[in-house]
């Protein structure tokens, strides 16, 4: 088979451990991100595209010949690249538009979960501030209130009273959030896990699930953040677990994109609630989570393109994945104020010495080089990664390597894993 050239977008953690496993793939020819970061750059020829600008990213790639787009991050997909990559005959690995609505719609999922008998929380969708409060109401509390649309995580309000509710509708209605829509919906209770199947509109294959740590302190407390770390196998998902999972949540959810006529190609992440009766699903994503990439990354034995390949080819049916018995686990370095303010610029020392050993990988995500230097450049700036027999042995490993970087501005979480070691 000839080489494959290929173009990768976004520029986190998440694309920096993808980038890391496409390196390594037999059928890979040239290699472009956009825009990267410079832990990809060790792996890609970085290249300053604004990935908003779907001309200049199909322009792109015929003057580069790219066969083969990876699609990282929500944003571009919700704003519907695959379909113009394809409308181009270019090869894309991530859903269209009308199917990336599992995640950039809240009030389509749960409809779609309602049509199709996927299990999930009792809901009310609401255009009219009124009736939303009305529904609240009679529920009582605890409830969960979700903005409709893409809110970075910012959307939602798990209100353990009725006033902390109808203050989040109040939010939503006077237009923090972009459209004035919102969804009320049942509180679960149990624990979360992260569940990842790659699926070609027609097949689907289980990958291995995650569980990630969404608050920004210790002891899970704090405010919610994009994830302060990711551990690799998930205690809970037991092989039973993940049978009903597929069969309960990822099967019908495929079969039921298909009879609407939107098939789901791409990487299916569903964010579970595992409870007294089983799984529900919270959400959906389109794309792989960040942190949760990563460990997943460390784990996999199979070659990641051929399996990206065959979800956008409709071939999943052939393949199978196999996984690493250790486990992973990864711990976010962020910059100090992270998820509020903070600053940008300062310098991180010792990366490669800190790096030293085949089972620790350290990703980049707000990192950035000014004057041949390595400087922080966002919230969550480093992943620092590794394998271990257990988890606490991959949590020993990865904090021996945090505890040898040199950043003063930054700061982690130290018990990333608490629940599994
Ligand atoms: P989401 O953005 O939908 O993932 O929600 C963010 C977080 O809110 C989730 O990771 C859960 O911890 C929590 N959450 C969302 N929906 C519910 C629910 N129905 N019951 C309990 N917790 C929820
Ligand atoms: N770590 C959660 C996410 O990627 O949405």
């Amino acid at each position: 088979m000839t080489p494959l050239n290929l173009l990768l977008l976004g520029s986190g953690g998440r694309e920096h451990a993808l980038a890391w496993a496409i390196s390594a793939s037999p059928l890979l020819g040239d290699f472009y991100c956009a825009p990267g970061n410079p832990g990809i750059a060790q792996h890609a020829t970085c290249v300053a595209i604004d990935i908003t600008d779907h001309q200049a990213v199909m322009s792109f790639c015929r003057t580069q010949r790219i066969d083969f787009v990876v699609v990282g991050p929500e944003a571009p997909l919700v704003a519907g690249i695959a379909d113009d990559l394809e409308a181009a005959g270019i090869k894309v690995f991530g859903p269209s538009k009308a199917a990336a609505q599992l995640e950039g719609s809240k009030g389509f999922t749960k409809d779609f979960c309602a049509e199709f008998d996927i299990p999930t929380a009792s809901y009310g969708r609401f255009t009219d501030r009124a009736e939303a409060i009305a529904y609240v109401k009679v529920q009582g509390a605890p409830i969960v209130i979700k903005a409709d649309g893409l809110a970075a995580g910012k959307g939602v309000t798990v209100a353990m009273t009725t006033e902390e509710a109808l203050k989040a509708i109040d939010d939503i209605f006077a237009g923090q959030f972009g459209a004035a829509e919102c969804v009320v919906e049942e509180f679960l209770e149990g624990e979360e896990a992260s569940f990842f199947a790659l699926c070609d509109g027609e097949h689907a294959v289980a990958l291995a699930a995650a569980q990630d740590h969404k608050r920004v302190g210790d002891g899970d407390t704090g405010p919610n953040t994009g994830g302060m770390g990711a551990y690799s196998p998930a205690p809970i998902m037991t092989p039973e677990m993940s049978e009903r999972v597929m069969a309960e949540i990822i099967r019908p959810t495929v079969a039921g994109m298909h009879k609407r006529g939107h098939p789901f190609k791409g990487v299916l992440f569903a964010g579970l609630m595992i409870g007294k009766s089983g799984p529900k699903l919270i959400e959906y994503n389109v794309r792989f989570g960040d942190p949760e990439c990563q460990v997943l990354m460390l784990r996999l034995k199979d070659d990641l393109l051929t399996l990206l390949l065959a979800a956008a080819d409709g071939t999943l049916d052939k393949v199978s994945v196999r996984w690493r018995n250790e486990a992973a686990l990864s711990v976010v370095m962020a910059t100090k104020g992270y998820p509020g303010a903070y600053g940008k610029g300062s310098e991180i020392r010792n990366l490669d010495a800190a790096a030293h050993g085949d089972d620790v990988e350290i990703f980049h995500a707000g990192t950035a080089l000014k004057d041949g230097k390595l400087i922080a450049n966002g919230g969550r700036v480093l992943n620092v990664s590794a394998l271990g027999r257990t988890v606490a042995e991959a949590q020993t490993r990865a904090y021996q390597a945090v505890d040898l970087i040199d950043w003063p501005e930054g700061f982690c979480r130290r018990d990333i894993g608490w629940r599994a070691s």
